[in-house]
């Protein structure tokens, strides 16, 4: 059983989106990436480090393989799935069959890991699915405006609050300029 803090029941792990988003709003053509930004995937792990991992199905697809380092949990609605082999890096793989079953399953990992948080990785679908219980945002934006049939859901950035943005120096082999910039979700004034 999880530990309660005096005076009442532990705090949940806060879960957060981590996206890297183009001008126009496109985040992948369905098979991957649509650049190549090699900086940008070192931010993602580590942002992602040690930290429970929540994708769809279609994103770990592209991915082909656990994350090193990292408890992957992916959402799917096919009870026969069997997911990639952890590989010889390391890593771990669950497999949830809702959003709700996924979240529980992630605090759980969170409280366990002694992780400050949970990540969102996407994709489009369960960013639209999920972005009303994050509170937070990691998002590199990228600037370019590439084709692409999938996209980061509409934000209502009057919720959202920028706190942080940092313009990492260019670097070989990242095709496009990018900004990693950080948002938190505004405390309700009720
Ligand atoms: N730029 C970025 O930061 C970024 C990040 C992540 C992904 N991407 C890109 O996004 C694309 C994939 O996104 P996507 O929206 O097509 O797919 P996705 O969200 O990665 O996966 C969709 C799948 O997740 C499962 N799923 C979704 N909602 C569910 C629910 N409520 N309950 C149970 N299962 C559920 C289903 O799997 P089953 O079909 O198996 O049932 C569904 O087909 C790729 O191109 C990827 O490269 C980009």
């Amino acid at each position: 059983m999880l530990e309660s803090a005096p005076g009442g029941p532990a705090a949940p792990v806060p879960l957060a989106i981590i996206a890297a988003v183009a001008r126009n709003g496109v985040i992948g053509d369905g098979r991957g990436l649509p650049w190549h930004l090699p900086s940008d995937l070192k931010h993602f792990r580590a942002i992602t480090m040690g930290k429970p991992v929540l994708m769809g199905r279609k994103t770990l697809d592209t991915i082909g393989r656990a994350l090193p380092g990292r408890e992957t949990i992916v959402i799917t609605r096919n009870r026969g799935y069997e997911p990639p082999s952890a590989g010889s890096r390391g890593g771990h793989i669950h497999i949830a069959f809702c959003c709700e079953a996924a979240l529980d399953l992630a605090q759980a990992r969170a409280k366990a890991l002694g992780a400050g948080e949970i990540i969102l990785a996407g994709g489009a679908s369960l960013y639209e699915s999920l972005i009303a219980r994050a509170g937070r945002m990691h998002l590199t934006l990228v600037d370019l405006a590439p084709e692409g049939n999938v996209r980061f859901p509409a934000v209502n950035w009057a919720e959202w609050v920028e706190t942080g943005r940092l313009h990492p120096p260019p670097s070989g082999g990242d095709e496009a300029p990018f900004v990693f910039a950080e948002f938190v979700r505004r405390r309700s004034s009720l």
